[in-house]
């Protein structure tokens, strides 16, 4: 590629990026540039699509096209138990503090299809706090959400939860969670009735209220440094003081503004809590 064909490409990608956020009110402006880029080729592949103008002009007009494109951008990979590590040490350093509220609100922004929050939901239980739990799963991804809401997921994806889950210092079988049916595994009602689900855009939207914990894993990633300065600004102003901030594995709070403004509780987990 001539350093031309690449000021070319990039200046489409700031038109569909315009584009979407004109006609569809999503706005992917400032997510990582790289990333998108990936996204984007993958899906001209896939729709035998010979340009970016192509692309723009043909989700201007027809929203079921955009849908196909936005399911590229919002990647929601997930599991139950997903870095057993990181639910061990909410075992032991967060409990512990949620044990001495009588009610507590958990927020799962970039929920995807709600495992994160169904671990949540199981680590809770586990230690009868559950009762006294409000959770909230939210995301962009309909699709997602839905899959979350319905909590019904392949037997096959649940060996690794279970033994995740073990890893964690799970006390049961995490098949005390579940019914298994027809090569499913149905999540059971009582676990479901505690999560609610909605879409939320972090990028768009405001704030989801106050919260005593607040768990966006893996979702940073995908925007760019300013775009998660105003996402972490939100949590932050979302959070009770005192109150727990979750990151995945690859995030950090090191480098942004809320840093000083966050006592660091486990650096390898990710989790911070709210200066008081
Ligand atoms: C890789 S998944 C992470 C799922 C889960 N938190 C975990 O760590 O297993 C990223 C999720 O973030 C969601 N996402 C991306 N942009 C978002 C936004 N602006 N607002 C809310 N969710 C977003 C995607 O739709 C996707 O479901």
């Amino acid at each position: 590629m001539t350093t031309d064909d690449i000021e070319i490409a990039n200046i489409e990608i700031d038109l569909l990026l315009e584009a979407i956020y004109k006609r569809y009110g999503y706005d992917f402006r400032s997510y990582s540039r790289s990333s998108l880029e990936r996204r984007l080729t993958q899906f001209l592949i896939d729709k035998q699509c010979g340009s970016y103008s192509e692309v723009i002009n043909r989700l201007l007009r027809d929203r079921s096209f955009f849908y196909e494109l936005i399911t590229y951008f919002s990647i929601s990979v997930t599991a139950l138990f997903r870095d057993p590590f990181f639910y061990s040490a909410l075992r032991d350093k967060v409990l512990p503090f949620l044990k001495t509220w009588p009610y507590f609100k958990i927020w799962h922004a970039g929920c995807a299809t709600g495992e994160e929050a169904y671990s949540m939901a199981i680590l809770l239980n586990d230690e009868q706090l559950l009762n006294r739990a409000m959770l909230y799963a939210t995301d962009i991804s309909q699709s997602a959400l839905t899959i979350g809401k319905t909590g019904v997921y392949p037997l096959e994806t649940i060996k690794m939860g279970s033994i995740n889950y073990l890893k964690s210092g799970g006390s049961a079988s995490l098949s005390h969670y579940y019914h298994a049916n027809y090569g499913n595994a149905a999540i059971k009602p009582y676990l479901k009735k505690s999560i609610t689900f909605s879409l939320h855009n972090l990028v768009t939207d405001k704030s989801f209220g106050e919260m005593q914990m607040i768990v966006c894993r893996n979702v940073l990633i995908y925007f760019n440094d300013q775009l998660k300065e105003q996402v972490l600004q939100l949590f932050w102003e979302s959070l009770e003081y005192g109150g727990f901030l979750c990151l995945g594995d690859t995030e950090s709070l090191m480098f942004s503004s809320v840093a000083d403004k966050f006592i660091t509780v486990d650096e390898h987990a990710k989790i911070y809590k709210k200066k008081i």
